[in-house]
Formats: structure tokens, sequence, C-alpha cells
């Protein structure tokens, strides 16, 4: 028994016999909880766990409780009455039938009550009474057909009540509806049909409001029902719009909602009279997503002239027609989802006032054309991504007069030719994106070289030639650019011309460009670099030589191909830097003694270091590099002595402790 090995045995027997009496004591005190713990004490779920009751062990201080798809029939005094801290609580299907008097009676905090999918057949007039303050109370396909099953009682302080997808076929809000701190009210899909001026009366005592009826076939409303000022109030899916408009005059509404949806099969189609009703309606936005027109001519617009934005989504139109006018107040025009042909089919000079224009998503190559938009002096902001554009000489001609534009996105495009400057007028740009879509330029000069005050510039994935001399010549204001999805010749980031304007510049995104190498001094110029995306490469070797501020730098060498990292090139990164080293072969063996090291001195400064793991050698491949240990350049020897010394104090130090509690007890 003089052999390390044999005394090995002798401690393993005693490890094995006496360790598991002392861990099974303890482990008898730990009753399992049931619920998954979202923040300490405060944040619980119990979803989907078939529970009949509040589990005990949930602590008095827990504020948000998700207790949907449990087995709750009824709601007494007694269920929830030890949760004092309760502040919102979820009990979405949970096969609720009654909530007896005084259910929330204890919970004084609650503000918000989740009641979706319970078929209520009873609620007592005090329901809800207890909480001092509730806020939203959400009784979405709750079975309600009327209005009067819910006790008004201690309701005053609500904000959302939403009542979507029940039976309610008329509104007949009652006099005592808690109006006071009223915002919004959900009404969606229910079978409401006409609305009087009595039924929702007790409206007139609020003001901005939002009002949802979509789903609703609303097919008469009284005129004079909405004498008040609203926030918004939705009709999504109606067909009757001309009957609501009319029973909304005089009313004064800032966004009003006239869309549909896909899966609507009642089309109506909107012909010039049916929004004539506006013309007696304070309206400032008005969406028509979806619908179908019929007949589109300058008429359709005749009271659209106070408008401040139009939404026409979707509206499967291939021209707004000549002759509109008075639009002088439109700011914003959405024209997404259109099968335009030609940009000048948007007749955009009919909206002089414009800021913000969207032809996005159009479903045919949209031509550019010349000069489409150079009535639009205001405009700051045009988004033409997603739009099949191909132009073969862009885009001076095209964005001839846009003078103000700030932001310009052509991304997601086909194709771009540009022969000089991209944008002689935009001087003011300040965001432009053309990623995904392919950019030729055949110009020795920048064409970017005029766009002083542009900041942010993505130019992911539009295969730019990045050894065009001067890409990026004027750009001195540039705080972001995106290169990522681009290739660099022969796969280095050389120390050239490319970037040395760019004093300004701060974040940097280079993933997957296929880099296999870095130039020593390849960003040394850009002094302010605070943010660089080097991930998805082939870099073997991670360095931080090629940056020049290493006080407050993020660098992202996830997804390439390092093994090792010498000390000294992981020292200089200070303050508070942070790598990410995820998703690389790194070394877990003493080549690598310097990486492991630092690592481990410095976890803050590393990001996903639950990623960050060994590939070599092949005993520890997986394993996070946090918990590897590496003994390098001492005895084996010393080590199991050492190791056996401190093995053998612990197990004598436990079973003493161990054996005197067993003996203390009897
Ligand atoms: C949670 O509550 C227990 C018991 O009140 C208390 O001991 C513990 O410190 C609390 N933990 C946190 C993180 O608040
Ligand atoms: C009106 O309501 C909307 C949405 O709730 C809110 O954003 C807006 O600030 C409110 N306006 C006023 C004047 O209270
Ligand atoms: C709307 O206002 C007009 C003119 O002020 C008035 O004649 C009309 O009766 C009002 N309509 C309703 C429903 O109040
Ligand atoms: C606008 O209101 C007036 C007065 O209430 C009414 O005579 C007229 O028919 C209304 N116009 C439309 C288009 O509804
Ligand atoms: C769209 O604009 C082009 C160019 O101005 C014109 O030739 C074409 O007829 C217009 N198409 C429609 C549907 O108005
Ligand atoms: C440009 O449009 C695309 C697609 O519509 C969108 O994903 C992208 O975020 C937009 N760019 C900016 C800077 O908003
Ligand atoms: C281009 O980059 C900007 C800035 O990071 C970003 O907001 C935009 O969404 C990107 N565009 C696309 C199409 O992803
Ligand atoms: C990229 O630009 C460089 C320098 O202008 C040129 O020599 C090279 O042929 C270009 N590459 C491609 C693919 O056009
Ligand atoms: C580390 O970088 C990879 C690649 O960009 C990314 O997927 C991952 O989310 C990053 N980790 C964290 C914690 O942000």
């Amino acid at each position: 028994m003089n052999t390390p090995n044999s005394v090995m045995a002798g401690y393993f027997y005693l490890l094995v016999f006496i360790v598991p009496v002392c861990i099974s004591r303890e482990a008898s005190r730990t009753v399992d909880t049931v619920c998954a713990e979202i923040i300490v004490n405060k944040s619980y779920s119990c979803e989907g766990l078939g529970l009949t009751e509040i589990p005990e062990k949930l602590p008095v201080t827990t504020e948000l409780l998700d207790f949907s798809f449990n087995l709750l029939p009824s709601l007494r005094k007694s269920t929830f009455s030890k949760l004092k801290s309760l502040l919102s609580l979820d009990l979405t299907r949970c096969q609720i039938n009654w909530v007896y008097e005084g259910a929330f009676h204890n919970n004084n905090h609650l503000h918000t009550i989740v009641l979706t999918g319970n078929l209520l057949l009873f609620l007592s007039d005090t329901a809800f009474v207890g909480p001092q303050s509730l806020k939203q109370l959400v009784l979405t396909q709750t079975g309600i057909s009327r209005l009067s099953f819910i006790p008004m009682t201690n309701l005053d302080n609500l904000d959302t009540l939403i009542l979507g997808s029940n039976h309610l076929s008329s509104l007949q809000l009652p006099p005592n509806f808690p109006t006071q701190n009223l915002k919004y009210l959900d009404f969606q899909m229910n079978n409401i049909g006409t609305i009087t001026v009595e039924d929702v009366s007790i409206l007139q005592k609020t003001s901005n409001i939002t009002v949802i009826f979509k789903g609703n076939d609303i097919l008469y409303i009284e005129p004079g029902a909405f004498q008040s000022s609203f926030y918004s109030l939705d009709f999504g899916a109606c067909s009757n719009i001309p009957g609501i408009l009319a029973g909304m005059q005089n009313s004064s509404v800032h966004t009003l909602w006239l869309g549909t949806f896909d899966d609507v099969r009642k089309e109506t189609y909107i012909s010039p009279g049916v929004l004539r009703g506006l013309c007696n309606i304070t309206v400032k936005d008005l969406y028509l997503p979806l619908r179908h027109f019929k007949n589109l001519n300058a008429a359709t617009f005749h009271c659209m002239t106070k408008l401040r934005k139009l939404d026409l989504t979707h509206t499967h139109i291939s021209a707004l027609p000549p002759g509109i006018s008075g639009m002088k107040v439109l700011t914003e025009l959405i024209l997404n989802g259109n099968n335009f042909e030609h940009l000048c089919n948007t007749s955009a000079a009919a909206f002089p006032s414009l800021t913000h224009l969207q032809v996005r998503g159009n479903s045919q190559t949209l031509q550019l054309g010349s000069g489409c938009l150079q009535k639009l002096a205001k405009l700051q902001h045009l988004d033409l991504s997603h739009s099949h554009i191909e132009s073969s000489d862009c885009c001076n001609e095209a964005l001839n007069g846009l003078s103000s534009l700030r932001y310009l996105n052509l991304s997601y495009n086909t194709k771009l030719h540009v022969h000089d400057v991209l944008f002689k007028e935009g001087t003011n740009l300040e965001l432009l994106d053309i990623a995904f879509t392919q950019l030729h330029i055949s110009t020795s000069q920048g064409p970017f070289r005029n766009l002083h005050l542009l900041q942010v510039l993505n130019l992911s994935s539009s295969q730019v030639n990045t050894s065009t001399q001067h890409l990026f010549q004027g750009l001195e204001n540039l705080i972001l650019l995106d290169l990522s999805q681009n290739i660099f010749e022969s796969g280095i980031m050389p120390k050239n011309k490319l970037l040395q304007q760019l004093s300004n510049l701060e974040v940097l995104i280079l993933a997957s460009c296929e880099l296999t190498a870095l130039d020593d001094q390849a960003f040394h110029i850009l002094k302010k670099l605070r943010h660089v995306d080097l991930s998805h490469n082939k870099l073997i070797a991670f360095s931080t030589d090629a940056f020049s501020n290493l006080k407050s730098i993020y660098l992202n060498f996830a997804h390439n191909r390092v093994q090792i990292i010498p000390r000294d090139k992981l020292v200089s990164l200070t303050g508070y830097s942070i790598i990410n080293l995820s998703y690389n072969p790194l070394e877990c063996t003493c080549s690598n003694i310097g990486l492991i090291t630092w690592y481990k001195q410095n976890l803050d400064k590393i990001e996903d270091a639950e990623e960050t793991t060994c590939s070599e050698p092949k005993s520890l491949a997986g394993a996070q590099l946090s918990t590897v240990t590496l003994h390098c350049g001492i005895s084996t020897t010393a080590i199991i002595a050492v190791v056996l010394i401190i093995l053998s104090c612990i197990v004598i130090i436990w079973s003493v402790r161990c054996f005197r509690q067993r003996y203390q007890r009897i």
C-alpha cells in the first residue's frame, strides 16, 4: 500500500462511501421548484405545467407571473392572496370559468391581468377590487357577448382594455365605463355591425385615445358618434368605407386605418366617390394598405388635401394619376409593394412638400428615368430598396433636384453602374445604403467624393472593386463603413490608400470578406476606430498591431482560423476593450499558454466565452477556454504530490465533520 496508485485507491473508497452520506442529507432539504425563475425573487414562469394551484414555493416578492396554460377553473380570494407584490399576472388559457368576489383583493399593486382564452361564465361584481391601479385588462377570447358582463368597479385607472375575438354585437358602453385614463380600446374581431351615438357617447369624455374595430364589418355609424378627438381609429377590413366616413363627419382623428388584410374574402373596391367623406373629417395620417382602387383618378385624392401622411402599400397600383392637386401638406408618401414601371409614375410633382418617400419592394423593375422627383426639393428620406433597379448610369439624372436628401436606400436592387460621382447634388446626404446591390464603378476618381456629410455607407455584398483607387475619397465624416461580403485582392487587407481619408471612421465591418491576413498597419490611420468586425474570414493570426487605438475597441474575430495567440499581441488591449474569439480552432496546449493565462485574467474583455473553445488537443476539444488549466514546465510527480496532499486534507476534514454531525444527533 505504498505506491501512489494503491494510496489513490484507498482514498477512492473513502470518497465513494462517506461523501454520499453527507450529500444525501443536504439534498433532502431542497424541494424542487417547478416554475422557471426568470429574475430571482421577481419574475417566474409556470407556463404549461398543468398546475391546479399557485405553488407555495413562489416567493412573496414575485412581481411578474406567467401562469398561462394551467388549470384553474375558478379564482377565489385565496388563489393569489400570498402574492402581495404582484404587478403583472398572465392567466392565458387556464380554463377559468368563475371569478369570485375579491379574487385579487390582496394584490394591491397589480396593474396587468391577462385572461385571454378563458371561457368566462361568471365575473363577480367585485372581481377586480383590490388592485389600487389596475391599468391593463386583457379579455381576448373570453366568450363575452355584452359589455355589461364586465364589472366596472375599480377600473377607473384602466388605460388599456382589450376585448378582441369575442361575441360583442353592439357596443353599448355603460355610463360608468372608465374613461379617465383610457388610452387604448380594442374591439377587433367581434360582430359589431352598427355604432350609434348613444353606444359611444361616454367616449366624449376621452381625448387622444386609440380604438380598434378591425375585423368587425361595420355597416353603419350614426353621424355624430365620434365627436371627440381620437389618436387612432382602426376600421381595417371593413367593407362600407363611405358609411364609416359619413358617420365620422366632424370628428378629428390623427391616424385613420382603412386598410384590409390578405385573407379577406369580401373584396370592395375604392372608387373615386368612396373617400369623399374624408372632406368632413380631420385626419392627419391615412392608411389604406392592400385595398384595390377602381378608376383611380385625381378625384380619388380630392378630399385628401389636408393629409400629412398617406400609406398606399400593396394597393396594386402601377401609377398615380396625373392632375392630383392641392396636396400641399403631405410630407410622407408610402408606395411600397406596388407595380410601378417607372419612378415618374409616382406623380411626385403633385406632392411638393414631401420629406419622406418610400417605393420599396416594387414588384417589377423600377426604371429610374431622369428628374422624376425633381420637384421634391424638401425630400430628405428616399427608400428605393428591393425594387429590381438596374441603372447603366447611376444616379445623377435620377436624383436630380433632391438637394435636401439625407437618407438614400438603394439596397437589394440589381445593378448600378457609376461613371462619375454617384449623386452630384448629394452634399447633404448622411446615409447611403447600397447593400446587396451590384455596384460597378468606372471612374478613376471617387464616386462618393462630394458626399462630405456622409456618416453611414453600407456596401455590404455589393461586389465593389476594393482595388478602385480613391474609392472613399472625400468621405472625411464617415463614421460607419460596412464592406462585409466583398472580396479583397489576394485576400489581404492592405495598408494602402483605401481607408486613408476616413479620419472619423468609428465602425468598420469586414465580415465574410475571405480575408486571410491583415497588413501590420492596415488600420493605423483610423485613430477613432472603436468597433471592427472581422468575423467569418480566414484569418490565421490575431493581431492588435494593425490598430492604433486599443483603449476601448471592440474586435470581432469570431469564425476565423486562429490557433495560437502570443501574449504580447493581447497585453496591449486595455481599458474597456472587448474581443470575440468564438468559433476559432484554438489550441489548448502549452504552446498557447500565453493566450490561456491572459484569457483567464481578462474574462471581462471576452465576448461569447461559451463558444470560445479548444480544438486541440483532442482530449480537450470543445472545452471552454476559461475552464482549461494547463501545467506547463512543472513535473508531473510534483503535481501528483500536491493533488494527493490536498485531497487527503479534504477527505479528512469532511469525514470528521460528517461523523461528528451523525453522532451529535444520536
Ligand atoms: C431573494 O429572497 C430571499 C428571501 O427573501 C433573500 O434571502 C435573497 O437575498 C433574495 N435574492 C435576491 C437576489 O434578491
Ligand atoms: C396621443 O396618444 C399617442 C399614442 O398613445 C401618443 O403617442 C401621443 O403623445 C398622445 N398625444 C398627446 C397630445 O397626448
Ligand atoms: C357637422 O358640422 C356641420 C357644420 O358645422 C353641421 O351642419 C352638421 O350638423 C354636423 N354634423 C354632425 C353629425 O354633428
Ligand atoms: C359633409 O357634411 C355636410 C354637412 O354636414 C353634408 O351636407 C355633406 O353631405 C358632407 N359631405 C360628405 C362628402 O359626406
Ligand atoms: C409611366 O411613366 C412612363 C414614363 O413617363 C410612361 O411612358 C408610362 O406611360 C407611365 N405608365 C403609366 C401606367 O402611367
Ligand atoms: C434599407 O432597406 C433595407 C430593405 O428594405 C433595410 O433592410 C435596411 O435596413 C434599410 N437601410 C437602412 C439604413 O435603414
Ligand atoms: C446597412 O448598414 C446600416 C448601418 O449598419 C444598417 O442600418 C442597414 O440595415 C444595412 N442595410 C442592410 C440592407 O442590411
Ligand atoms: C479593380 O480595379 C483595379 C484598379 O482600378 C483594376 O486593375 C482591376 O482590373 C479591377 N478588377 C475588376 C474585377 O474589375
Ligand atoms: C461573437 O461574434 C459572432 C460572429 O459575429 C456572433 O455570432 C456572436 O453573436 C458574437 N457573440 C456575442 C456574445 O455577441
